[in-house]
């Protein structure tokens, strides 16, 4: 799928997996501020373990514009392992690192095909490259036979929000309290869904 000068590709190339990280890093850096120091760290855990079958890519002049993850039954975006997090860093942050990725983290469900990870780098935002990914993530919910799409979205993320429903999301549930507070420094976290029909 392309539009102008973005090309949309299933999986992640090899060299743009560093890439990805980094602009994921930099879109949800408020929410990872628990644990991860910096990119790097960041870059350090995940670098082997994306998996490209749940990735979307958006590219333009061989460059990544854009990445998205899909969580389906036997398909993470993440290959991980909480030993790996002990072996790479201290027993303080790897604990704060795994409760961190455990609150965000967005399970698979087999009602859904769920978007986990939605990021375009900060230059290329506003010309489009997130609805094409999105329209890119609906295709392959079709394909699957999935009924649904489903996301989570803090309640403060006003531009998301508004991009998602344009493309028909509704919020079906909002979840706050203390922990929603501490870990995404957010009011409520909502889960938006769209019936692909
Ligand atoms: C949200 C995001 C993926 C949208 O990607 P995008 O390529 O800018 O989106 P598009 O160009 O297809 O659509 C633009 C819409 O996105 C929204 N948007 C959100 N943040 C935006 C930004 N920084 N610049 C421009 N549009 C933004 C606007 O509502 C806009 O709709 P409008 O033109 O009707 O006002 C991107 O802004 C981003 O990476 N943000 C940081 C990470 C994030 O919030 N991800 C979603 C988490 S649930």
């Amino acid at each position: 799928m392309s539009e102008g000068d973005v090309t949309i590709t299933e999986g992640l190339a090899a060299e743009h997996v560093e890439d990805a990280l980094r602009i994921l890093f930099g879109a949800f850096a408020k929410k990872l501020h628990i644990g991860f120091r910096d990119a790097e760290d960041f870059v350090r855990l995940f670098h082997d373990g994306v998996n490209p079958a749940a990735c979307l890519s958006a590219t333009a002049d061989g460059e990544l514009q854009g990445i998205l993850g899909l969580q389906s039954p036997g398909v993470e975006i993440y290959n991980f392992r909480p030993k790996s997090l002990f072996l790479r860093f201290s027993p303080w942050r790897a604990a704060l690192i795994l409760a961190n990725m455990l609150v965000l983290y967005s399970p698979p469900r087999k009602d859904a095909l769920v978007v986990d990870q939605l990021a375009v780098a900060p230059a290329a935002r506003g010309k489009g490259v997130g609805t094409l990914l999105l329209e890119a993530a609906e295709a392959r919910g079709r394909a699957m036979g999935m009924p649904r799409m489903a996301l989570s979205v803090i309640s403060e993320n006003e531009g998301a929000i508004r991009l998602y429903e344009r493309m028909g999301y509704v919020r079906t549930q909002a979840i706050g309290g203390r922990l929603v507070r501490m870990v995404a420094k957010s009011a409520e976290v909502w889960t938006m869904e769209k019936e692909l029909g």
